[in-house]
């Protein structure tokens, strides 16, 4: 469900045509709607409410410091995987003790500043990350609450680059030597342990995987209970998958009360880390046409957005919906690519798209998540300019880049 949708044959981002944002801002530009974002946390929410819960949205998959402040000012948590979007968050005006840590490999410098700062917990991934935590709070005397990421060895059909779940991975602690971990996190003077974790992919389209993962976190969590660890918190992770074309994901409710079935009885509160299902669909890249080349049999459709823009297209073979901004039924089938120097460059290979002329909008949908996050300076090119829609009015939330911006930290260095 999404804010974007065609009136009078134009498409809008709520009351906003695009063709404004495009002439007034330029493009390659992204564009989120900030209703859709509003609604896709509510919604996410409501299907948690049979549970305390905390949400900590995955700061990864779209981290404008402009969009952090809203989902502040919404009073969700955040999931932080380094110590940059640590001062993110905080700039944005995070509750620190709202903030979780992940990732394997945590630098002494982030461990310290994520202490400082008195975030909520770490998720540990592994027995030395353990130990270097230990030793960085008791260098101030201090204590770190830590949650254990346990890897349950769960298949979780997605694609293998974002599958995190299965004991080929490097993520997480095996079930049984987390066990162990949980033993000698313990002992450690400065750490205080008060949850779990597990995390086990992304783009998750079915149910199983995630009801596979809970039926051995609860047995997990009931033999620590057994032990007499103190768990505080069941931090199920993020994964939920989207709608990008045909597929049909769970809805955020049925994923709630397949959490919540599993989970209720053991007094826990959960926290979740979801990040694709509240911004991927809230977010569009709209890009101009610059021009038409056919090459033998085989059309192109060349834009002015590109692999730097939004790489998903090359990195996972991902398929994003392709909606002109003028509303017109002739199509026609065509690789559509960016300017990028590799063939990778390109956002879909032999699509049925729209028939457009040079200078007309073409709208990559749902890429609100992973899209800016993941963009480069590739062929030195300037980023997309980023603007939120609210209703009848929108705000640019990050200019576009410069050349200039370009060599900014490049110049003057002897
Ligand atoms: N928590 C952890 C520990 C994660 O690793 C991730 C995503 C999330 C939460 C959020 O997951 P989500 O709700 O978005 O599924 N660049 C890839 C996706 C990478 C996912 C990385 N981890 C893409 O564009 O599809």
């Amino acid at each position: 469900m999404h804010y974007f949708e065609y009136r009078d044959g134009q498409l809008h981002c709520e009351g906003i045509p695009l063709r404004k944002i495009a002439d007034e801002i330029g493009t390659p530009v992204y564009i989120y709607s900030e209703r859709t974002l509003q609604r896709h946390v509510r919604v996410f929410d409501e299907a948690f409410q049979s549970v305390p819960h905390l949400i900590c949205y995955a700061v990864k998959a779209n981290s404008n410091i402009n969009i952090l402040r809203r989902f502040a000012d919404w009073g969700t948590g955040f999931d932080i995987v380094s110590g940059g979007e640590l001062f993110r968050v905080l700039r944005a005006g995070a509750a620190a003790d709202k903030v979780i840590f992940a990732g394997v490999g945590k630098t002494a410098q982030e461990i310290r500043y994520a202490l400082d700062a008195g975030i909520l917990f770490f998720n540990v991934e592994s027995p030395p990350e353990l130990e270097l935590i230990n030793r960085i709070a008791g260098d101030n005397n201090g204590h770190a609450r830590v949650s254990i990421r346990a890897n349950p060895d769960v298949d979780p059909h997605t694609h293998p680059y974002i599958s995190t779940g299965m004991q080929k991975h490097k993520f997480g602690v095996s079930l049984s030597d987390a066990k162990e971990l949980y033993r000698s996190a313990r002992q450690l003077p400065n750490i205080d342990v008060v949850g779990v974790q597990c995390h086990i992919g992304s783009q998750i389209t079915q149910l199983a995987p995630f009801e596979q993962a809970l039926a051995s976190l609860r047995e997990f969590i009931l033999e620590l209970k057994r032990d007499g660890v103190p768990l505080k918190y069941l931090d199920f992770g993020g994964g939920l998958g989207i709608s990008y074309t045909t597929e049909e994901p769970p809805s955020p409710a049925a994923y709630g009360a397949a959490v919540a079935a599993t989970t209720k009885d053991l007094g826990l509160t959960i926290v979740l880390e979801p990040v694709r299902v509240i911004v991927g669909n809230a977010g569009i890249l709209l890009a101009r046409v610059l021009l038409k080349k056919n090459q033998g049999t085989k059309k192109f459709v060349v834009i002015d957005a590109g692999m730097n823009d939004l790489i998903r297209p090359a990195l996972y073979g991902s398929h994003h919906q392709l909606w002109p901004a003028r509303a017109q039924s002739e199509k026609e089938t065509v690789d559509v690519v960016g300017p990028v120097c590799e063939s990778a460059d390109f956002i879909a290979k032999e699509r049925d798209v729209a028939v457009l002329e040079p200078g007309e909008l073409l709208a990559v949908m749902s890429a609100g998540a992973y899209g800016f996050s993941l963009a480069s300076n590739y062929n030195s090119r300037p980023r997309a300019a980023e603007v939120l829609v609210s209703g009848e009015t929108y705000q640019l939330i990050r200019k576009r880049e410069t050349y200039e911006d370009l060599i900014r930290l490049e110049e003057n260095i002897h």
